[in-house]
């Protein structure tokens, strides 16, 4: 069955402080600094700051929302996005496990999953990281002073996902997204789509003990991981095929400026977004200038001065951006 799901379009997770943020994933990761704009839900006034490669392609792109002002605090565990996986070359991780534990983001130990050399870290705010060596990873990474193009974050390799009960989530992920089951290594399983690898990957953690973990938006929590379709036709088949499956919380499409988005909470709890791959980033500023500075959708525009004096003010470094 393939309903045209490519891969990871994005992932969202809640994050700290806004600079924090900002610097952990532009100076930290090395990612470039893609787009800054604000959640479109609610009524508090919070940054989307988006992240990403080279070329700030889909399946790179990593958005957080920084929910200290706000003071949105949630519980992590199980039906979340344990950690959240980024590509790098073959023989990169010794880079990122000295890197991380120097800038004190981790132990510094090396470990090994389905064969593959991975580091995990850890985000101010709690997030789960972790780099994942991968040579069939062919995507270009930004690169920074102290980052060169052969260490450089490719993109997301996977998100791997804490379930309670493995058996009905690997049923929405086959039989209701497409996904084929691909290896078990211990409590991990790994589920591919459009030929799987970097990117084209999740996996599940089976953790039946762990306690349910929270679904609001709260810094420390993945919200959502967003799977791409090329356009909002597939998009309406695969909302249709989940209704039909018996999985009826599908929203209706939203306008995300960007992109267009339905949203499933999967049976494991994890907020599954659909996101379409046909505007992209470069329809309020060219590619040389992707993240330089905060643009609103225009149905916030006019409302621009009362919805940007709250927030924290942020620096974006220049090695983030304009090249
Ligand atoms: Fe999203």
């Amino acid at each position: 069955m393939d309903l045209g799901i490519t891969g990871i379009h994005h992932v969202t997770s809640g994050a700290s402080g806004a600079q924090e943020d900002v610097d952990f994933f532009t100076t930290a990761v090395g990612l470039r600094m893609i787009k800054q704009t604000v959640l479109f839900d609610g009524t508090k006034p919070i940054y989307h700051l988006y992240y990403g490669n080279k070329n700030a392609e889909i399946g790179s792109v990593m958005t957080t929302f920084p929910f200290r002002q706000a003071g949105f605090t949630g519980r992590q565990g199980s039906g979340q996005v344990k950690t959240t996986g980024l590509t790098v070359p073959q023989g990169a991780a010794k880079f990122w496990a000295e890197r991380f534990k120097r800038l004190q983001f981790a132990s510094g130990a090396i470990t090994e999953r389905f064969g593959q050399r991975c580091a995990t870290f850890t985000h101010p705010a709690g997030l789960g990281f972790e780099v994942i060596e991968d040579p069939a990873d062919t995507r270009e990474g930004w690169t920074t002073a102290d980052i060169s193009a052969d260490v450089a974050v490719r993109g997301f390799h996977s998100v791997a996902m804490s379930v309670q009960d493995t058996e009905e989530m690997e049923r929405f992920l086959t039989e209701g997204l497409g996904f084929v089951k691909v290896a078990t290594d211990g409590k991990h399983t790994r589920y591919g789509i459009a030929g799987g690898g970097p990117g084209k990957t999740i996996e599940l953690v089976a953790e039946p003990e762990r306690r349910q973990g929270g679904w609001q938006f709260a810094q420390g929590l993945v919200h959502h991981v967003a799977l791409a379709v090329p356009t909002e036709t597939e998009q309406t088949a695969v909302k249709a095929h989940l209704e039909g499956l018996g999985y009826t919380d599908v929203s209706e499409i939203k306008d995300r400026n960007y992109f267009h988005s339905i949203y499933c909470r999967s049976p494991g709890g994890v907020l599954v977004e659909i996101a379409t791959s046909d505007i992209g980033f470069e329809i309020d500023e060219t590619k040389e200038h992707l993240g330089e500075k905060l643009h609103l959708p225009p149905w916030f525009e006019p409302r621009r001065a009362e919805i940007v004096a709250p927030l924290e003010p942020i620096v974006v470094p220049a090695h983030a951006t304009g090249r």
